[in-house]
This record gives structure tokens, sequence and C-alpha cells, in this order.
């Protein structure tokens, strides 16, 4: 990747997609996610970076979609993405999302609670449409992570409990309701996961939920799938994940006698995360009796999880990769914050003013949960494939900035 030369071209903070490495993980899933017993379906969960350039590649690719706002659907229908491929989930959708999604002719809904369940059936009435529908379940299974991606404990917002008063009285509504049908069930049980045994016990409960049913139902099992950000991780490929989840879930049918219409898993971040990169230019160094800062051009504002999550990200000074690394360096934003750090203490070559520094793996929620914040403006994003570079989101202008402020 020539950065210099993306530097000139675009300016920095910049997000560069490799669109090779995108296309490598829809494929590796798409050859190893099938099963000759039931059907399969990837869904990428938009969240993790949702603009109009990644929807379009997921067409190409045939991919289903997760989105989970008026706003990730509104792109997907504005780039012409098949709506019976939308899966649209949320744990409190206004009438407004319920009605747009209905009218759109959304595939399903993924219905989080019985209040919910009662506002659509209302919905479907007075419009007079049918609507498929999952039910999003809180299996009760903990994936060990960071406290604020975890999902599925007793207390989470999200889902009801599979076994609890709310689910029964759900059932009871669908039974009275000639619009709405259930499809199948929903889990997600959290995020950067690196062990495949808690996916190993949501599949012997769901498939345990679907016997009662009288005709094959399909069970979605989120997403969640870890990555690599730095060396300490060792994420499972997404090969051996897809190849185990189907026997696993072949196994347990067989044990438990059931069918099963359809398996889905939702990847974001596997998908995007190792695709992206940010390049920052250095604008000073500093330091301290106890510490040395590299200032970049960037922070917070465009990569919040660290602040937020402590996610731990590699870093290399561009063209002095392979160059000693005899400093410790703090890698900090422009923030009026403190906390606005990037990396903390990362072995990396002496730095100059000028030089550029990029991160890796920051193509999952990178852009997605970037701020104003400062009235820092939303960098570039780029897409390079087969080493041609092209603009997909413009850097956001001065006036766009002010464009709503009345
Ligand atoms: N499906 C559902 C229902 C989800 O809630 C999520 C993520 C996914 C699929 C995709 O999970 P993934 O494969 O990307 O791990 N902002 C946090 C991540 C929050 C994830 C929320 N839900 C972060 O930056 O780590």
């Amino acid at each position: 990747m020539n950065y210099q030369k993306l530097k000139e071209k675009y300016g920095t903070p910049l997000y560069i997609y490799n669109v090779d490495v995108m296309k490598e993980n829809i494929i590796q899933y798409q050859n190893n996610f099938k099963s000759n017993q039931f059907e399969t379906e990837i869904i990428y969960a938009s969240k993790a970076f949702n603009i109009k350039a990644m929807l379009r590649l997921l067409m190409r690719y045939g991919l289903s979609l997760d989105v989970v706002s008026l706003g990730e659907l509104y792109t997907a229908k504005k780039v012409g993405f098949p709506m019976q491929k939308i899966y649209f989930h949320g744990n409190n959708k206004s009438e407004e999302e319920l009605r747009y999604a209905i009218s759109e002719e959304v595939g399903i809904i993924v219905v989080d609670n019985l209040m919910e369940l009662k506002l659509l059936d209302e919905l479907a009435k007075g419009l007079k449409k049918k609507i498929n529908i999952y039910i999003r379940l809180n299996v009760g299974v903990e994936a060990h992570t960071h406290k604020y991606i975890v999902t599925a404990h007793v207390d989470s917002k999200f889902g009801v409990m599979y076994d609890g008063k709310e689910y029964r009285e759900m059932l009871e509504v669908l039974q009275n309701s000639p619009y709405i049908k259930l499809q199948g069930f929903h889990s997600h049980i959290g995020s950067q996961i690196f062990d495949l045994a808690p996916y190993d016990a949501v599949i012997e409960k769901l498939v345990k939920m679907i016997k009662d049913f009288d005709r094959p139902l399909g069970i979605n099992l989120g997403g969640g799938f870890g990555v690599s950000y730095t060396d300490a991780d060792h994420p499972i490929p997404f090969d051996v994940v897809s190849k185990h989840l189907i026997q696993t879930m072949e196994a347990e049918l067989k044990n438990q006698n059931v069918r099963l219409h359809k398996l889905s898993i939702e990847p974001g971040r596997s998908i995007v995360a190792e695709a992206g990169q940010t390049l920052y230019t250095i604008g000073g160094v500093k330091q301290t009796p106890n510490k040395l800062y590299y200032f970049i051009d960037g922070g917070m504002t465009d990569n919040i999880r660290p602040a937020l999550y402590e996610a731990l990200y590699h870093a290399d000074i561009v063209g002095k990769e392979n160059q000693f690394k005899n400093k410790i360096a703090t890698i900090a934003g422009k923030c009026c914050e403190s906390g606005d750090v990037i990396i903390e203490n990362i072995l990396l070559p002496e730095a100059a003013k000028g030089d550029l520094l990029i991160t890796y793996s920051t193509g999952a929620y990178g852009y997605s949960m970037s701020s104003n914040y400062n009235k820092a403006l939303t960098p570039a994003v780029v897409f390079v494939e087969e080493d041609k570079d092209e603009l997909v989101v413009r850097r956001q202008s001065l006036d766009e900035l002010l464009e709503r402020e009345i």
C-alpha cells in the first residue's frame, strides 16, 4: 500500500479498506457455512461499517444484511439492497421505523420483546400486511469478552428470556395474529469471542426451542467471531468457525431429532475489521518526565474503541516498519481530553513531525462509531482493490459540519 500517495491524494486522517481482504473473508464464510440438511445464510451486521460502497460489495456476493436503525435501513434502500434479505434488529424500534420496514417489505423483523410484538401486530392489522419475524431470545449464555460487549446475561436489555412468562405471552399473541408469522429464533451472545463453546451451548438450547413447533423454523446465531487487533489475539479462522457451527448443528438436530429450516450467522467485525487501517500524520512529539507522546491528527473521533472498551491496536510508522523499535510511545489524538489515546505504550522507532502513522485492524466500529466531538471533521474513506484506490466517502467539509445548525 502506498500510504504517501494516499495521503497526498486524500489527506489524513484517512480510513483505508483493502477490498480484497473483505472479499476473501466473505468467501471463507460462503464456502464453508453450508449444509445439505438445511438452508444457510450469512447476514452481514452492518453496524460494524455501513456505507453505500460496502453494501454494494455485499450485494455482489449475495449476502443478507442486519440493520438496527432507520438510517442503516435507508442506506440499504438507497443502494437498492434487496429488502427481502434484510433483518431488522433493535431493542426499541420506533413506530416510525417499524412502519417504514413494513411498507418497504423488509424480509424479517427480529422482535425483541412483547411490547414490540403487540405494536407490530397492530401496525400489521392497520396496514393489512403480512410480516415475518424472528424472536430474539436471551438464552442465558455468557461469552467472556469485554463487559460492554456482552449481551446475553440475565439482565441484558436485549431479547426475552427463553423460558420466561414474556416469551409465553408472545407465543399467545402469535397464535392469535393472522398477520405475523414466526420464522425462527435469534440469539447474539456477544462480540470479539475466541471460544466456540458458548455457541455450542446456544445451539443446544435453540434446537430445544424449535422442537416445540410443528414446522421447521430457522435459527440465527448472531455474530461475534473474534479478530486479531494485536499479536495477543488468536482468532479462529472463519472456515473453521463455519464448519464447526454447521457440524455442531447437524449433530444436535440428529441428537434431538429435530428439523431445521435455515441456519444463519451475523458476522460484522470479522468481515471488515482486519481489512481496515487508519492513516494519520504525526503533528508533534512530546516528552514528559515519564511518557513519550506521538501526536496524531485524529484520535477518539475516528476510533473511540480504545477509550470506550480499552481496545488495543497495533501501529507502525510508515517507511520505518523495519527500523529498530527503541521508543515506548503513547499515540494521542487531538481532542481536549486526556483519554483521547489510541495506543498506550507501544514500541516504535523514533518519529518526527510529518511522519505517517498507520493503525491496523480498524475496519470495524471505527468509521461507524466516529463522532464530531470538538467539531472534528469525519475523515474520508478509500477502498483499495487490486492496488487501485477509490474514494467512497468524501472527507466532511466545514460547511457540512454546520449544515443543520440554524
Ligand atoms: N448481530 C447482532 C444482533 C449484534 O448485536 C451484533 C453486534 C452483531 C450481530 C455483530 O457482531 P460482530 O460480529 O461485529 O462482533 N461497538 C462494539 C461492538 C458492539 C457489537 C454490537 N452488536 C465494538 O466496537 O467492539
